[in-house]
Parts: C-alpha cells; structure tokens; sequence
C-alpha cells in the first residue's frame, strides 16, 4: 500500500513547489495527488491549454519517486464556461439556475459541459497519459449534487430513459409507478416531471409518488454514470495499465451515485473517509473521536465488492471545517485510520491535503502540514510515523495480499484456521427507497448494516461485502441480509438455494416486502421469504423517539427502539427470542428453521448494540465458527499471514495472540487508539 497526498500547486507561489516536493520526500510520502479543480488553470481560455505547470509538479515528483495520480478537473467548470454556456449549470426545483462557484456546478446531461468535458480530458489523456510518473487517473470527484437538476437538458433525458425503461409504454409506467393512486395516471411520457430531488414520499403533504421517487435516483445515477462512461472512454485508451478510478463521498451519506451504476468503467473503486467530522450525534463517551470502525470496514469492504482493487482517495488528516463542532482526533486516530485500510487491502491512502489553506472555505481544513507550510500537523506526524513502521518491516505488500479466505465451519474449528469470514449483503438501491419511505424516522438502513458489520467484526471474523447481484460463495458459513426490502426472483432463488446447500441465512425486518418496483408483493407480508423463514410476520412495531423496549434472548434482557416485527412460528420453528414487554410480551421476535442441509434465521427486530452482538455471537457459534470475542470497537483481521488487531477505543486491551508471539507492531497490551501486527 502506498501513502500519499493531495497537493493544489495551482494554489501556491511557484517559488514553494520544490521545496513543498521535498518535504513530502521528507515526510516519506510516496504519492501525490494533483488536478482536482484545476480547470481554470489547465484551459484558462476556450480550447487553450496551458500543462507546462502541471509538467513541470509532474517532473518534479517524478525527479523524486512520488508517484502521481492526477485527476480529471470536471469537479469545477471554469467561469468562461458558464458565462458561454450557462445551461452547463444545474437548475432548482424552484427553476432558479445555480450560480457559478463553488464546485460541482454543472448538470451531468448539459451537451455543453459533456463536449468542454471531452475535450479536455482528452487534452490531460493526450499529454500525461503515458507519462511514467503517472500512475493512475481520477475522474471528476465526489459525483453529487445538492438536488436534481431540472434542468432542461435533465428533464429531456429522463422522458428518454423513461421510454426505454418502460418500452415506451406510458401503460407500464402507469403501473410501475402505481398512478391510480391519487388519479395520477399519464398519457404521454412528455407530461412526467422529474421529482425534486431527494425529496421523500412524505414531503409534499404526503403526496409524492415513492416509485417515481426511486425511479429518479436510478435515472440521476444513471446519468452520472454515462458522465463518467464518457470520459473513462476518453482515458482508457489513453493511459496503459494505470488505474482509472473516481472518488465516491461515503455512498450511503451521499447517494447519488449507485457505484455499482460505474463500476463497469473504471478499474478501481475508491471513496473518501472522514471518520470524525464534528457532525457526531448521540456521543456517549470518548471513543467518538476515534470514528465509526463498522462504518469505516463497510466502506472498503464494499469498495472492494467491485473489483477487488480498491483505494482511499483521501483520508482525514486532522479536523475539518465542515462539521457543526471541532473535535479533536484522539491521538493516533490517523494512524489507526491507516493501517485500517492497510487491513482492509487498499491499494493506497491520499490524504486530503498536504498544506493547511490560509484562504478559500477550507482554512480551518488541517493538511499533513500547517498554515506555515512546513511544519508537520500532528496529523503528519502520524502519516510519517505509519509510512515508517510500514516500510520498517516491509508491511507495504500487506494490502496486496489475500484477505480472509472464507472458511468452512469444520475447518474453522481446527486451530489455527483461517479467519472465519461472514457475508453481509449490502445494496444501495434499498437505502434510495428507505430515505424515501422510512415508515419510522429512527429506520436506518445504514446503522441496520452497520450493527451487524460491527457485531461479527467484534468477534474476529472477517465480514465480507456482497451485493445481490453478485454470487455468494456457498463456502462462507453464514450471509446476513440486512433490510433487503426489495427484491426479485433472482434473489430469493439465490437466498434459497444458498441456504438449501449448507448455509446459515440470516434475514432481517422490513425483507421481501417489495418488488424491484417498490410495490408491495400481493399476498401475506414478505410473501416470497414466507416460505424460506418458517413462519409469518404477523404485524411490527416502531416505538417513538427516546422509548426503548425489551426482548428476551436466552434468558437475558436486551434493548430495542426502531422496529419489531411480530413473528408467528411454524411448529418445527425454534423461537431463539421473544418480546419481553409491551402489550405483545411472549411474541416470536427472532426464529429460526433448518432448510435441508442449511439453517434460515428470521431476526424480525431492529435491536440495539447488545443484541445484535449477543445474536450474532449465538449464530455464529451454532455456524461452529471460532469466535475471539473482542470488545466492541476492536477489530481484528487477517492480511495473508498476519493478524492486525485495531483498538478504536480510548481503553487498553489485550491482543488475542498466542504466548511468546513476537509482535512486529505494537504489544500484547495495545495502547487506546492503537495498533498490534503479528504473524500468525
Ligand atoms: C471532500 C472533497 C475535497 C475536500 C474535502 C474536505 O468531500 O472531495 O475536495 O473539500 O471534502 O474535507
């Protein structure tokens, strides 16, 4: 794994370039990141490019072996573009055009903005492209926007993907979309406006079409996507072997893009992780300035669904200025950040940015280096101390080597086994309809993923990330779907027959209600898992705010508050957990059945952290998986031979390793916020 910078030579005097380069050599940086933004800078006029600049940081990276990923500038249309071309920019619903500045002020579909695209694309392709300091490409960054342009060039392009979605039948639009409801039936695709966006099915009085709704985020990533195609195809021709990636903003937070809507043009997947932001809610106790751990594993596990290759484009170096408060981090939460993603299998780590700015919107944005320019941040000082111990026992190689092998049950009892590894099924599409139709403001898709991320982490199982259109590899001992609301045929015969030849299924509340369409499927709740689950979901319940309830799990009282449903049970049903309170005291909450040689587990509760863990635990012991049960928040993972545990608590603990181990990072007693390597 290689670590490096982003760095904005466009920014500062050219008289610091050389001396900014060096310090990045003396910091042991080994890559730099440039050309976001850089538009005005590359094309200052229509069709004139100026690159001598850009060579010349190029040149003087290469001079130093910092390899270069340089970026695709889209993020920023240039001020000439708009002022010749203002229907680049995105329009409101209100039918105000957005102003130029900022960034990301452009409309995806604007032919003005995709031919200024092209072109200069394939100007940066044509001059750097096979430059040997290069060694891979970004395009664009962050694809976001802050609602659906209506834009006319947008609307037009939705009436067209609407037509082909539906074989230009507005009767199957009708029907897709449920228009009978409120009369809401159209009779020539022309008439069908383009939502507001992120709008929910609850906004407007209660009155918008949810199926429209989910249909406009998938025309909105859609369109991204084919802004994206239209320069991966300018590059890829272009540049050899060197990876062609874009940057998403942690997708559930942002989820313009279905990543998976990209994936087929670029080589590698990358996001952007900002653990700790000043946005934290709900803090209990100082572990906040650690981050999430669940939710930092999700994201690159998910990355790394794609295409196996995967990179952190940039990683929090410090605090930012974009939160509602300033925590500071906790003292080598950027190093634990790090070898994180080292643990993951990144294929490298940015970090967003070198020098602190002392103008523009990020100044109280920390880079690696102060205000001053020079002087290392802590957070610096934590990317050089992590470079070192990386490079000190030649650990870089450790992001390439194979994560967990899946192990079967049988094996994993057999010590020392390979890591037992658990898959948990994620799909974006399902968070797109639960924004829309949350049904209980506490639902949260995300947190639902992150409890069981974070529930078999804790138990030194590796958690593998599969989306439902991926296979399932029968050799993994247990797949958890959490929430998967809507689904297809496909699916469900991929849950049966995963669970019929061995598995351990495990299926959560608010699964199989809904075709693809967002429809509810006609017959008994969840009909197509009825017959997998051994029972039927007989009515839920979703408490109000700050109302906690109880269930009873092997006869020990654990927390609920977002979602419970009321479960009957087959005869042959086991009931693992019941409602221990409320007027439905004694209902099934959790059940679970053999389905010939595999197990199918219904947890129809949304609990808190402790259940979930005990659950979890429970499952996975009955899988005869070898659990090392941690404390929460400690991670611990495999990389080829070598077992790194990950304290994201403010607490000592102890690494589980065997007696006389020699760790090659850290101790047996690994500091708060630390780190231990050992071979294994
Ligand atoms: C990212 C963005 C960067 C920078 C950063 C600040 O979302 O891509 O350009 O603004 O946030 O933390």
């Amino acid at each position: 794994m290689k670590i490096g910078t982003y760095y904005f030579p466009e920014q500062w005097p050219r008289e610091q370039w050389e001396r900014d380069f060096d310090n990045m050599v003396a910091m042991d940086l080994q890559l730099v990141h440039m050309g976001a933004y850089a538009w005005h800078a590359i094309e200052p006029a229509p069709g004139e490019f100026e690159f001598d600049w850009l060579n010349e940081c190029v040149e003087l990276a290469a001079k130093r072996k910092l390899g270069v990923i340089l970026c695709t500038p889209t993020a920023a249309p240039p001020v000439w573009l708009v002022d010749r071309y203002p229907d680049v920019l995105p329009v409101d619903d209100a039918g105000r055009r957005k102003r130029f500045g900022g960034r990301r002020s452009y409309s995806p579909t604007s032919p003005a903005m995709r031919d200024a695209t092209a072109r200069v694309v394939a100007a940066l392709a044509d001059r750097f492209g096979n430059h040997a300091g290069v060694i891979g490409w970004q395009i664009d960054n962050e694809y976001a926007s802050d609602f659906i342009d209506q834009n006319a060039h947008a609307v037009a392009a939705w009436r067209e993907w609407l037509g082909k979605r539906f074989d230009n039948s507005i009767d199957k639009l009708n029907a897709a979309w449920g228009c009978r409801a409120y009369g809401a039936q159209y009779t020539d695709f022309a008439q069908v406006l383009l939502p507001a966006a992120h709008e929910s099915a609850n906004s407007a009085g209660g009155t918008a079409n949810p199926h429209q709704l989910l249909d406009a985020c998938r025309f909105w990533s859609w369109a991204f996507a084919e802004f994206n195609r239209l320069q991966a195809r300018i590059l890829t021709p272009r540049v050899g072997e060197r990876f062609v990636t874009t940057n998403y903003a942690n997708p559930p937070a942002w989820p313009d893009c279905n990543p998976a809507d990209m994936a087929g043009d670029l080589t590698l997947m990358s996001w952007d992780s900002y653990p700790v932001v000043g946005g934290e809610q709900g803090v209990k106790d100082q572990n906040f300035r650690l981050g999430d751990p669940a939710q930092i594993g999700l994201m690159h596990d998910y990355m790394a669904t794609f295409h196996g290759r995967w990179g952190l484009m940039q990683l929090q170096p410090g605090q930012v200025n974009w939160g509602q408060t300033a925590p500071h981090l906790y003292p080598g939460a950027v190093r634990l950040w790090l070898w994180t993603a080292l643990a993951h299998g990144a294929e490298f780590v940015a970090t967003h940015r070198y020098r602190q700015p002392r103008f523009g919107p990020e100044l109280f944005h920390h880079g690696l280096v102060g205000p001053d320019g020079v002087t290392p941040s802590p957070g610096g000082r934590e990317f050089q101390q992590t470079i070192d111990e990386v490079d000190r026992l030649h650990l870089g190689a450790l992001a390439g080597l194979a994560g967990t092998e899946p192990a079967a049950a049988t094996e994993a009892a057999t010590p020392p086994a390979p890591t037992p590894c658990v898959g948990l099924v994620m799909d974006l599409e399902q968070l797109w309809y639960f924004k829309i139709l949350p049904q209980s403001k506490r639902w949260s898709y995300e947190r639902l993923l992150k409890l069981w991320y974070g529930a078999f982490a804790r138990l030194g199982c590796a958690v593998k990330v599969l989306r439902p259109d991926q296979e399932w590899p029968a050799s993994i001992p247990i797949i958890v779907c959490p929430g998967l609301q809507m689904v297809d045929d496909a699916t469900v015969d991929k849950m049966t027959a995963y669970a019929r030849g061995g598995g351990h299924l495990v299926l959560t509340c608010r699964t199989a209600l809904m075709d693809r369409t967002g429809q509810l499927f006609e017959g008994p709740t969840a009909k197509p898992i009825v017959p997998l689950i051994g029972g039927t979901i007989e009515a839920y319940d979703g408490l109000p705010d700050g109302l906690l309830a109880k269930i009873d799990l092997d006869g020990k009282s654990y927390d609920w508050g977002v979602w419970a449903d009321l479960l009957y049970s087959e005869p042959e049903t086991k009931i693992l957990a019941k409602y221990d309170d409320q007027f439905f005291e004694g209902a099934a909450a959790v059940i679970q059945r053999k389905l010939d040689a595999g197990v199918v587990t219904y947890c129809g509760v949304f609990g808190e952290d402790a259940f979930t863990n005990a659950l979890a635990e429970k499952l996975a012991t009955q899988a005869k998986i070898t659990v090392t049960a941690l404390p929460p928040r400690v991670q611990l993972l495999r990389r080829g031979p070598y077992r790194l545990l990950l304290n994201y608590t403010t607490n000592q603990v102890e690494a589980p390793a065997p007696a006389r181990t020699k760790f090659l990072v850290g101790a047996r007693k690994v500091e708060a916020a630390g780190v231990a390597v050992w071979k294994e």
